[in-house]
Formats: C-alpha cells, sequence, structure tokens
C-alpha cells in the first residue's frame, strides 16, 4: 500500500508550528511534502497556499495542511482555487466535523491561535 503523504505549507507565522506537524506527521508513519518556507524569515503567505493547493488540482497530493499565524489568510487563499475545501479550525470537534460534513482536503490552523498540543489533536482528529 503506497503510504499516506501530506502537504504542508505556511509562512513567517507559521513556520514553528509547519516544524512541530511535520514533525508529528512523521511520527505518524505519514510523508510530508513540505512547500515552504524553508527558513522563517518574513514571507507572503498566499505564495505558499498557492504551491500547495495547485499540487492537489494536479492530484499529486490528495490534502494538505497551511498553517499562518490566524489560519483565516491561508484559507481565503486555499478556498480560491477549484476543488479546494479549506477549512479554518481551532478546536477538535471542528476538525472532525469538517472532514465528515465537509470533505475539507485543506486544514488551516492559526499559530498565534493554538498551541502546538491542540494543532497535533486537531490535525489527527481531521486526518483519522
Ligand atoms: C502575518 O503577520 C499574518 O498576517 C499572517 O500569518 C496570517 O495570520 C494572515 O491571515
Amino acid at each position: 500500500m503506497t503510504p499516506r503523504r501530506v502537504g504542508i505549507a505556511s509562512d513567517h507565522a507559521g513556520f514553528a508550528l509547519k516544524s512541530i506537524l511535520s514533525k508529528h506527521l512523521e511520527a505518524r508513519g505519514i510523508g510530508v511534502v513540505d512547500f515552504g518556507p524553508v527558513k522563517p524569515e518574513r514571507c507572503d503567505y498566499p505564495d505558499f497556499a498557492h504551491a500547495l493547493c495547485q499540487s492537489i488540482q494536479h492530484n499529486e497530493i490528495a490534502e494538505g495542511i497551511l498553517v499562518c499565524g490566524t489560519g483565516i489568510g491561508m484559507s481565503m487563499t486555499a478556498n480560491k482555487h477549484l476543488g479546494i475545501r479549506a477549512a479554518v479550525v481551532s478546536d477538535v470537534f471542528s476538525a472532525k466535523a469538517t472532514k465528515q460534513h465537509n470533505n475539507a482536503n485543506v486544514l488551516c490552523v492559526g499559530e498565534r491561535v493554538v498551541g502546538s498540543g491542540l494543532a497535533e489533536e486537531i490535525v489527527d482528529a481531521w486526518l483519522d
């Protein structure tokens, strides 16, 4: 069976949480496709949202996680792409619900909104 692969991207405000969530996914045996950035310098979140969403549109990956300060900018950008259903989530119930009820293929999280422990639980609830 091909191992599951999940895309991930951020801006500078989500960089630290992107690293934490990448390690969390890898520890779960999930492949991580990192769309950047590679360093925490100030950058524009749409550039990284576009890269991840285009990869889903090209069927290279099926799902992805976008992290910025709030998750809001990432979700607004992601939802402009045909076929992308992005949800900003900051609680476990919504993480489950947006997979079950909205079939969200992109999860957006705010590093300035949720702690890393909760963010990991949100990711697990959305993935599982
Ligand atoms: C960056 O300062 C911040 O505006 C961005 O990460 C995000 O929160 C936008 O929605």
